[in-house]
């Protein structure tokens, strides 16, 4: 019997999908004026809140912008640790304005916020777990980003590669099951191998010799898009397999269908934004 998991209570800042739609492709996952039912969005993203709020988290809003409709993926706009907040840069010019949008929020909520100079795209790509900040490179943030992040968190970065565009940032690829705060030791992570290059997939192998490995179907399912609060995994009702693979750890899974929102390429952890204390 594996040990009894403990639930650690989070932050969250999320992104109402009012204005969501695929108008632009700018990942594999996208086409071009692909039919969006942003009803059945709202539902859908009113049902991860739900669910965070259930198991006792607390989840704020920064108010969704007309035109900007990829917006809803609010892990993109920051990486917040011990009350710091490193801003974002995007690749892309169509997202770019969302950056300036969710500094507002953070400023009003006390926050300062760092503003990269490069590419960079927030807990997209930027994982902290245990000691590290695992950092993802080769379709959105630039390696320049991660030296940034590092001098301004004084974290070390450990840079990882991603090999296969249909995981173009890190956070499709994996996830952290226990984020080490409480127990350093316990820090654990969830990820997909062939996501990565060789001397990446090493990298972790080294780190993390204990990680739950994912299948291809789970990564197309999106089951790396997850959230863990240490105990409950809010994970992709399609990721059978992942889930089952987490309950025998201890983990709870707690399904969830995003299944509009991957229209877009982003699931429950692109809409999640953990601001950490
Ligand atoms: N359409 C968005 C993009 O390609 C999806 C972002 C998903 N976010 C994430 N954290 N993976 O930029």
């Amino acid at each position: 019997m594996p040990a009894p998991r403990v639930r650690r209570p989070r932050r969250f800042l999320t992104c109402e999908p009012r204005y969501f739609d695929v108008r632009y492709a700018i990942n594999p996952w996208m086409r071009e004026d692909t039919p969006v039912d942003t009803a059945l969005a709202l539902d859908q993203w009113h049902s991860l809140v739900r669910a965070y709020r259930d198991h006792g988290h607390t989840v704020e809003t920064v108010a969704p912008l007309p035109d900007l409709p990829d917006m809803v993926f609010a892990a993109n706009a920051a990486v917040v640790l011990g009350g710091r907040v490193l801003g974002s840069r995007f690749a892309a010019p169509q997202r770019q304005p969302e950056s300036a949008a969710y500094e507002l929020w953070f400023k009003n909520a006390g926050f300062d916020v760092h503003e990269p100079q490069a590419v960079c795209e927030g807990e997209g790509d930027l994982v902290p777990v245990g000691p590290y900040l695992l950092a993802g490179t080769g379709f959105r943030t630039a390696p320049a980003a991660h030296a940034e992040a590092q001098e301004f968190f004084g974290v070390p970065v450990v840079g990882l590669r991603l090999a296969d565009p249909l995981f173009y940032h890190l956070d499709t690829a994996l996830f952290a099951l226990d984020d080490g705060q409480d127990d350093p030791g316990a820090a654990n992570v969830a990820y997909y191998p062939a996501a990565f290059t060789p001397g990446s997939r090493a990298v972790l192998e080294r780190l993390f010799p204990d990680a739950v490995l994912a299948t291809e179907e789970d990564a197309m399912a999106f089951g790396l898009n997850s959230v863990s609060d240490g105990r409950h995994v809010f994970i992709a009702a399609q990721a059978h397999g992942l889930a089952e693979r987490l309950a025998r750890r201890g983990y709870v899974p707690v399904p969830l269908d995003l299944s509009e929102l991957r229209k877009a390429g982003g699931g429950i952890k692109c809409c999640t934004q953990e601001i950490r204390p």
